[in-house]
């Protein structure tokens, strides 16, 4: 088969990147490993930076969204003492939006399917071919019978342990990696939030996040030793060390209740350039990894997809300028979300192993931002998404 665009990887980078280059009438194909509703079950990210919110808008899916989608105007830091609101509104005209990855992808699946763009799920052994020079082509195993895809451009968007950035010869990549001595034990419970808006707590014995996906679904986070199992915490367990790591007021008030999904993530910084190689283009979580304190994984990803799916468009008028600027463009913009993400990790989990020293430091930032309007509004920007 023959496609203008061959796409690695169906999750919310390769499904919005096919939907927009659909919509300006080029041909993409997406190929997934997984079937979809593998796809759809995975609980991932809850935050949309506005950004985000108006890609979806742009391609058509901002229906569902916007009727169901929560504004979050500010967010509350509570650390060494403080508990602290953090205005995104007043301190930068911008807000975020709750709405689940789940529902995004969701949306994408629906308004793909509607158009007849073409995902191929459980698409086995992708192997890219051809990257450099000007005729790629794509291999794949579908129903126990080989395929081919002969493509212009080849984008992979097959996240952290895709096949497509190790298509990138080692002696052209340049990788770099920070792993966190922890990780997130995440939980789903159908039970209200703690709180109206997302609270972020740094405590001694380590952080935790109060989050949501509606009035009647809550999702928190426990920082947990890398070598904890999902199954090594009963729900009483994660409610209890949840109370302990909040504010009083708020562990009084907490709603507790059976959690429907429970899993460990383990937390990495991690970026790969460059981003192109080529005619492969890498975009999302193929290319780089964030823990994800300040909920920037999928707003990442969804920033890689506007720049690359101007650049491709641009290109199909003739002008490769963008195509050729691509990878320093998204990169600059990676570069800064993987910074403010660090920050936010070193601000806010406990650090065993580093002394009182760094405990010292983390609770002398918490101070300051309490105080200063100007780093209030530094974190903001950050958190609100810094412009594409
Ligand atoms: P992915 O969502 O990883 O999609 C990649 C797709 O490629 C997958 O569907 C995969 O099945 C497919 N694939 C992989 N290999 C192949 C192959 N060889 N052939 C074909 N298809 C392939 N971010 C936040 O902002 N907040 C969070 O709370 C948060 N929680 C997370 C929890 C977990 C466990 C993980 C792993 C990530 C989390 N993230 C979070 C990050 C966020 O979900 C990602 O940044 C986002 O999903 C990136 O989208 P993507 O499309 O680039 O990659
Ligand atoms: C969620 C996850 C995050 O990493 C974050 O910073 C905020 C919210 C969430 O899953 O809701």
């Amino acid at each position: 088969m023959r496609h203008q665009v061959c796409i690695i990887g169906g999750g919310p980078a390769g499904l919005l990147l096919s939907l927009l280059l659909h919509r300006a009438g080029i041909d993409a194909v997406v190929l997934e490993r997984k079937p979809r509703d593998y796809v759809l079950a995975r609980i991932r990210a809850g935050v949309l930076e506005q950004g985000l919110c108006d890609l979806l808008r742009q391609a058509g899916i901002g229906a569902r969204l916007d009727a169901e989608g929560h504004v979050h105007e500010g967010t509350v830091i509570a650390a060494h003492g403080h508990s602290l609101r953090i205005d995104f509104r007043a301190l930068t005209g911008k807000t975020v939006t709750v709405y689940g990855q789940t529902e995004v992808t969701r949306d994408l699946y629906a308004e793909l399917d509607r158009i007849g763009a073409p995902v191929i799920h459980e698409a086995e052994n992708v192997t890219l071919h051809g990257a450099d020079t000007d005729a790629p082509h794509v291999t794949f195993a579908h129903g126990g019978r080989g395929q081919r895809v002969d493509c212009d451009h080849i984008v992979g968007c097959d996240g952290f342990h895709g096949v497509s950035r190790r298509t990138i010869p080692a002696s052209v990549r340049r990788e770099h990696e920070h792993v966190y001595p922890f990780g997130w034990l995440g939980i789903l419970s159908e039970t209200a939030p703690v709180h109206p808006e997302l609270v972020y707590a740094g405590h001694a014995r380590g952080f935790a996040l109060c989050s949501m996906r509606n009035p009647h679904l809550s999702r928190h986070y426990l920082q947990v030793p890398l070598t904890d199992r999902p199954e090594d915490w009963s729900d009483a367990a994660f409610w209890d060390e949840l109370r302990r790591r909040l504010p009083a007021d708020l562990a009084e008030t907490l709603q507790t209740g059976p959690s429907i999904e429970k899993s460990v993530a383990p937390l990495r910084s991690f970026i790969s350039e460059p981003m192109r190689w080529g005619r492969l283009f890498l975009a999302g979580d193929a290319a780089h990894i964030v823990p994800p304190t300040g909920a920037k994984g999928l707003n990442l990803a969804a920033s890689d997809v506007a720049y690359l799916s101007r650049a491709l468009i641009a290109h199909h008028q003739g002008d490769d300028s963008l195509l050729d600027s691509y990878s320093a463009t998204a990169l600059a913009r990676v570069w800064k979300a993987s910074r403010f993400s660090w920050s936010m990790t070193r601000l806010l989990h406990a650090f065993p192993d580093e002394g009182t020293f760094l405990a010292r430091m983390q609770a002398a930032e918490i101070d300051w931002l309490a105080g200063s309007r100007a780093a209030q509004t530094a974190l903001a920007e950050n958190y609100v998404g810094l412009p594409l």
